[in-house]
């Protein structure tokens, strides 16, 4: 099957470990269902794996990829969750310790084909299109929690978002306009800052720029280069939720800041099957469809590699098999 798999790591050249050919179709082991992906998304993570950060080199090579939607044997249409934990576990499997993500431990979406377990798949609401579908498992997913589960912010609630142009920053901004929250978003990109106020930002700065007045909530991916805005953007008593660090995860503490205005950092990663569910539910009774910057077949997948490398695009990118 033709798969993009990263087969080398270099964190100065990340995209030579990239390799778009034939690999095997996968087994299916018992009490997981295999799925011919109809359309699978690229996300930052991707990148960092062929950075070597988050996939270990003795699991290579590894088919990359974490988002995908599709059909499976026997004829039902799925999005795949993509988070594997320990199925014994139970309660929040964002807090499993050994839990993991598609393409970290086991083969990921960027192919014809892809095995996951049987409770990762979650029916396709018939009203989404495999394309949007597939934007939808991680990085929208990871702005759902963010939003709904881990910032406390309420209807009216002001929320910042930092680096409007990314995967997660585009879903933070359409989901928290479609559930009334006033919005702001950063992006060093004059057209970027347009787009965002295309897609339900109230008002757009450029990036480190002073706002008007402060907020209750910020929504933080960017990380080092943002990090102290956002601190400094928040009213006494609100929470930075961070999800990722792009641009460096060693953004010095703001400490004085954090303890005299009582400010919260709460850290937030993917979603649960069940925050899945709910997105695809929202984005049913809204009408909220996930922003695709383009959608390329999957044999040209290194083109979209360049373009997530070189931070120009402004929403998903979708592969289609
Ligand atoms: N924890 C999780 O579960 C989880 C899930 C998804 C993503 N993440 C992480 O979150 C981060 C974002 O992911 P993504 O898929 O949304 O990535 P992305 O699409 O590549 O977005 C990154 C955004 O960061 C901004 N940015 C990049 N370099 C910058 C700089 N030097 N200064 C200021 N802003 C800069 C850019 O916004 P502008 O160009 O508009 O300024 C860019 O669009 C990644 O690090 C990813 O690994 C974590």
């Amino acid at each position: 099957m033709l798969a993009a798999s990263c087969v080398a790591q270099s964190a100065d050249d990340p995209l030579s470990g990239l390799e778009v050919g034939q690999r095997p179709e996968p087994e299916v082991p018992d009490g997981w269902a295999r799925v011919h992906v109809r359309a699978a998304s690229l996300n930052h993570h991707d990148l960092w794996s062929l950075k070597g950060v988050g996939l270990a080199a003795d699991r290579l090579p590894m088919v990359l990829g974490c988002d995908a939607a599709g059909v499976t044997d026997d004829g039902a249409e799925v999005v795949v969750h993509a988070l594997v934990g320990d199925p014994e576990r139970g309660g929040d499997e964002t807090l499993d310790p050994g839990r993991s993500i598609l393409s970290e431990l086991h083969q990921g979406t960027l192919a014809e084909q892809v095995v996951v377990p049987r409770r990762n798949l979650v029916p396709k609401p018939a009203d989404l299109s495999f394309e949007q579908a597939a934007c939808l498992p991680t990085a929208w997913l990871t702005a759902y929690r963010m939003l709904f589960t881990q910032s406390g912010l309420r209807p009216g609630d002001r929320v910042l978002v930092q680096g409007a142009g990314g995967g997660v920053a585009t879903a933070a901004i359409t989901l928290a306009r479609a559930a009334g929250m006033v919005v702001l978003a950063t992006s060093r990109d004059a057209d970027r800052r347009e787009r965002a106020l295309q897609i339900g930002a109230h008002e757009v700065y450029e990036t480190g720029a002073r706002l008007p007045a402060r907020v209750d909530a910020v929504i933080e991916t960017v990380g080092k280069a943002t990090w102290s805005h956002s601190m400094r953007a928040l009213r006494p008593g609100g929470t930075l939720v961070v999800s990722g660090a792009t641009t460096g995860a060693d953004p010095g503490a703001d400490l004085n800041r954090l303890f005299f205005l009582q400010l919260r950092v709460v850290g937030s990663t993917m979603g649960t099957r069940a925050e899945l569910e709910q997105l695809l539910s929202f984005c049913v009774a809204t009408g909220v469809r996930p922003l695709i910057d383009d959608v390329l077949p999957l044999a040209e997948a290194r083109r979209g590699f360049e373009r997530l490398a070189a931070g120009d695009l402004f929403g998903k990118l979708v592969l289609t098999p």
